[in-house]
């Protein structure tokens, strides 16, 4: 049988390039790889994880789903499982921002002009990861606030330019989600989350002031 997907890893599917190879980097239970596995979209269709455990799940999620034989579970540390140029996508969904930039920075043939596109839901700090992507070359191409188990994620492909963008705060807390009918929901989230992090900002210093004007907005 099919796994379901959660919002997040739906979104996710959506933004993978169909016609080439995809790899789902963290793989754990297996679903995304399954369900992209299945649907023969993909010449290609690698999952990997860091951990054993991890991969041994995806395996009976393949073999439940009937499609063991279209996918390759791979063992090993984030993007060292694959050759360079090896996918059109790579998904990283479900590890802190931090460790999506590691991974992507451990793998310097990511950030060339024509590399794969990364589809990444970060657990943690989409605006740190936002801020990453743009001052490393990366074109956010797409930015979906989604809603799972009652919690906010953002669901980003990016792809690599080389022209790197200095942001604002504002730009990387709310990201393009204001391009969707969700995005409202997600700007309630995240600025619900700003008067703590205020505290921390030094009263008279611009980031204060570009704080203290989001928050007066309605
Ligand atoms: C919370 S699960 C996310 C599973 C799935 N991608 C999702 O979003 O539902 C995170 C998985 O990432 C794996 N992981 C963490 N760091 C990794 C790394 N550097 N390379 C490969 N896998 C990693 C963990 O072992 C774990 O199975």
């Amino acid at each position: 049988m099919l796994p379901t997907l959660d919002e997040r890893l739906t979104a996710a599917a959506a933004l993978v390039r169909e016609g080439e190879p995809v790899a789902d980097i963290g793989c754990d239970h297996g679903k995304l790889t399954a369900v992209l596995a299945a649907s023969g979209k993909y010449p290609k269709v690698i999952g990997a994880d860091l951990r054993p455990g991890p991969l041994a799940k995806a395996k009976q999620t393949l073999e439940h789903a009937r499609c063991e034989d279209r996918a390759e579970l791979r063992l090993g540390d984030g993007l060292s499982v694959l050759s360079a140029g090896e996918v059109g996508t790579i998904v990283l969904a479900g590890v802190s921002a931090q460790t999506t930039w590691e991974i992507i920075e451990k793998a310097p043939w990511v950030s060339q002009p024509g590399g794969p596109r990364l589809v990444m839901v970060p657990a943690t700090r989409h605006r740190e990861l936002r801020r990453w992507l743009w001052e490393h070359g990366f074109a956010l191409v797409a930015d979906r606030p989604v809603q799972a188990a009652g919690r906010w994620y953002a669901v980003m492909a990016a792809e690599y330019t080389g022209e790197t963008h200095a942001p604002t705060f504002t730009e990387c807390l709310f990201g393009g989600t204001g391009e969707w009918p969700e995005g409202a929901g997600y700007a309630a989230w995240q600025k619900a989350k700003l008067p703590r992090f205020r505290l921390g900002v030094p009263d008279g210093t611009p980031l204060a002031e570009e704080i203290d004007q989001i928050l007066r907005e309605d």
